[in-house]
């Protein structure tokens, strides 16, 4: 049994006091939708406040991306104790941060391995770009990127993975993939990928998102899919009501 698990990546925005007034609004909707893991994934300076604003709540907070080393002459990079601090859960490998900063499987799979060793879980995105789409060639750069995006890993650890399926062209273009297509992809390109590397009793216990343009109008339909086990939201989870609206949809559906 997977539980359901839906995460709000508010990407480059809201400043400390914008963040502070979300989660207020956010707060007493968050709270009632209890049988399901809800994470919150602000930018790194309103971690601090939102991390005393949640203290006591079930409410997760993740980080939006980390580096591997330890500490050390790395300017402007957040060091996985720093993110442990106030966080259990990072996002690594978002296609933003593969498409603007260079990131690889490579780093990604350093990163997610770091984030282990930190006792941090990780959420992990994969997912193929329009042109890759419509080449044909969707399973193939997904396999890829699970493959070596997740390498080597403890299966003590890989237990505990999230991992997020975003197709690139679907996220923040209000064009969400149909769910039956998520579903297809997940099940046989993301699970399978993760059962090949892993074993399928492994793989079965890893929970997988869907994400790009979830709204608080069509999460159900993803969550009605048996290989979707929540979403990691955008757009949507800069709106308390949207957000809160995914989250009941996920408890209902799901849970
Ligand atoms: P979106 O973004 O919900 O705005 O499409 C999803 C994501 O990038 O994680």
């Amino acid at each position: 049994m997977r539980k359901p698990f839906v995460a709000g990546n508010w990407k480059m925005n809201k400043t400390v006091e914008q963040a502070s007034l979300l989660v207020a609004d956010l707060l007493p909707g968050l709270q009632a939708v209890n049988k399901i893991d809800r994470v919150l994934c602000p930018p790194f300076p309103a971690l601090m406040v939102l991390s005393q604003m949640t203290a006591g709540t079930e409410i997760g907070l993740g980080a939006q991306n980390m580096h591997w080393e330890e500490s050390g002459a790395f300017t402007g990079e957040v060091a996985p104790a720093m993110v442990k601090e106030f966080c259990a859960y990072v996002i690594l490998g978002h296609s933003e941060r593969r498409a603007y900063f260079a990131e690889t499987d490579q780093t990604v799979n350093k990163k997610v391995k770091a984030a282990f060793a930190h006792g941090l879980t990780p959420i992990v995105c994969v997912g193929e770009t329009l042109e890759e789409n419509e080449a044909g060639k969707t399973a193939e750069i997904v396999r890829r990127e699970v493959l070596e995006g997740l390498k080597d890993l403890d299966p003590a650890d890989a237990v505990k993975l999230v991992v997020a399926y975003e197709p690139i062209w679907a996220i923040g273009t209000g064009k969400a993939a149909s769910a039956e297509q998520a579903e297809e992809i997940i099940a046989k390109i993301v699970r399978g990928s993760l059962a090949e590397s892993l074993s399928s009793a492994v793989a079965d216990q890893i929970r997988i998102l869907y994400g790009g343009s979830v709204k608080g109008s069509n999460a159900a339909e993803f969550f009605s899919m048996p290989n979707i086990d929540g979403a990691l939201v955008g757009g949507a989870s800069l709106k308390a009501d949207d957000f809160t609206k995914i989250c009941q949809a996920a408890q209902d559906t799901i849970a």
